[in-house]
């Protein structure tokens, strides 16, 4: 039994605001600004009150609150606990010290059956005082809130007089225990505890046991951010891979100064070990909330795209999917590498606009069982967010079954597939101006694309891509710009809708090589004609500034 707590009957407070909360509306994350920001007397309270306002059945409703250990969190646990309580929330479960990865907040809503949760991330955005801080909304289906609901929050925070709180009580976040405030109960438990459940029970933990116990060294980067007590449990303790598998596996407030990012640039300690062929057989990093992931082999980097390919392509070895996959999805910038399997698998493959919460329809509705995106994020129905460490475990199991490296792997996918040559390139920090101007500028000339030559191909069809939802009909207009060519090679050009410090623009590349083809070059090389094509269209470096991207992946 936990200790429990039963604390005096709360005062309720109304505190006036002396402006209405004006702020840009939030993004498919959530609201992301600095951790400065967020500490403007009234801000986070407006943002929160607004929520309350806005979310269905929060009167006696259940809330799963947690985050993933970056400054602030604390602070923000206990005034949402206040407002919550204010708004007659019955049943609040948060997490010791506040740590809750994105994925496991996402299984709890659904398991306890809440209303919803409030998830405090700014996902793979450096934290700190000096860094960022994020409010994300998921709602009772455990995926992030729909467009719908958050702009009614938008709508609620423009008029926003005042706000109701509950006068300061304190939570101890140290131990497991229950509080009584009035009505509310707030249960702190072991964020890790039910995630740990799920994925017993998708996975064959016994396998991957014996694949490491069968001289499988593996390393993981848990980048001082939340993941850390995860890994340490699922891959130290149960898979029993040695103590120090799980590297900077202590949740820190500033990450240690690390940037959060799983990809070569931010996570380069390990790539270079794994790349510059250390001993281990494979290696696995994740993002600031849990919910991203990179996959390394040794001397080999296995692009996201082609992770969600080789996922799909080999799931009847996961006892959870033995049955088969109902279908699959990819977000549009994703390469078609996941395509070629489904037609392969006989079952459907949906192109969605970037975001996850363009999947959560259709894991809803039943038509796909898995999906992702190029940008480090794969899930599948098991919740209704991306999910770092499962996939993760993903791959383990494929490994333990085929007992080959991950580059013979890659190589067998692609001999059988082809290989989608695949690279984004990531122009970061420039001005918005600057990039609005480029954006709109390229956006103007697309219809005058084809059938003009562009990288010694012919241009089949240039536009901004416009998705319907095949569930509810809605339609998402202007989700990236698109050029593809007569031998579907793809450019794809976006603006980042997450960053916090000016705008980054992001260009995709994409080419197919045939299974008989030469599949082992440098897809920098093997895409260097679009690179150059698009260059010249795009005046990117012109028009940037920057000699060179600041992130290729
Ligand atoms: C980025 C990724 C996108 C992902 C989102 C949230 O968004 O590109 O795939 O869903 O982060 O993790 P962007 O900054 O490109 O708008
Ligand atoms: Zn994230």
């Amino acid at each position: 039994m936990f200790n429990q707590f039963i604390l005096k009957q709360p005062k309720q407070l109304k505190i006036k605001l002396k402006e209405p909360f004006l702020d840009q509306k939030p993004g498919t994350s959530g609201l992301r600004k600095s951790s400065k920001q967020f500490e403007v007397p009234n801000y986070l309270e407006s943002f929160i009150e607004s929520i309350f306002q806005t979310l269905p059945n929060v009167k006696g409703g259940t809330l799963i609150l947690g985050g993933d250990g970056r400054y602030g969190n604390l602070r923000a646990i206990q005034i949402i606990i206040r407002i919550a309580a204010a708004h007659g929330v019955t049943r609040i479960i948060t997490t010791l010290n506040g740590i809750l990865s994105t994925p496991a907040a996402s299984n709890l809503i659904r398991e306890k059956q809440a209303i919803g949760g409030i998830i405090l991330s700014a996902s793979h955005n450096p934290g700190g005082k000096n860094g960022d801080f994020g409010i994300k909304l998921n709602g009772s289906n455990g995926g992030p809130a729909n467009e719908m609901l958050t702009n009614e929050i938008y709508n609620c925070s423009k008029n926003l007089k005042e706000y109701k709180i509950i006068d300061k009580v304190e939570i101890s976040l140290n131990t497991k225990a229950t509080f009584s405030i009035g009505d509310l109960n707030v249960e702190v438990i072991d964020g890790v505890d039910d995630y740990l459940s799920l994925m017993q029970a998708i996975f064959d933990f016994d396998q991957i046991r014996s694949l490491i116990n069968d001289q499988f060294p593996i390393a993981f980067d848990a980048l001082n951010a939340v993941t850390g007590p995860y890994a340490k449990r699922l891959l130290e303790e149960l898979i029993g891979s040695p103590s120090g598998t799980v590297r900077n596996a202590i949740p820190k407030e500033d990450f240690g100064g690390i940037h959060p990012d799983p990809n070569l640039t931010y996570a380069h300690e390990l790539a270079d070990a794994l790349l510059n062929g250390s001993d281990y057989s494979f290696g696995a990093a994740c993002d600031g909330d849990g919910d991203r992931n990179m996959i390394l082999g040794q001397k080999c980097f296995v692009n996201p795209s082609d992770s969600l390919a080789v996922l799909a392509a080999n799931a009847e070895l996961i006892p959870a999917y033995r049955n088969g996959l109902l279908g699959v999805a990819r977000s549009m910038p994703t390469s078609s590498a996941v395509d070629v399997v489904a037609k392969k698998l006989g079952i459907n493959c949906y192109e969605t606009p970037t975001g996850w919460k363009y999947f959560g329809n259709l894991l809803d509705a039943g038509k796909i069982t898995i999906c992702g995106e190029e940008s480090f994020g794969t899930g599948s129905n098991h919740i209704r967010e991306k999910d770092g460490l499962w996939a993760v475990l993903f791959w383990l199991q494929i490994l333990s079954v085929k007992r080959c490296s991950v580059l013979d792997l890659m190589l067998d996918h692609w001999s059988t597939f082809g290989r989608n040559y695949y690279s984004r390139h990531d122009y970061e920090s420039i001005s918005l101006e600057k990039a609005n101007e480029l954006y709109q500028r390229l956006e103007l000339i697309l219809p005058t694309l084809s059938n003009q030559p562009f990288a010694g191909q012919n241009v089949c069809s240039a536009d901004n891509f416009s998705y319907t939802d095949p569930i509810d009909s809605s339609i998402a207009k202007n989700q990236g710009l698109r050029i593809i060519l007569d031998d579907a090679s793809r450019v794809i050009v976006r603006l980042s809708g997450t960053g916090t410090q000016g705008a980054t623009l992001r260009i995709y590349y994409e080419k197919f090589e045939p299974a008989n083809g030469n599949l082992n070059q440098d897809p920098q090389q093997v895409l260097a004609s679009l690179i150059n094509a698009m260059d010249e269209l795009g005046e990117i470096t012109k028009r940037t500034g920057m000699d060179s991207p600041t992130v290729i992946t």
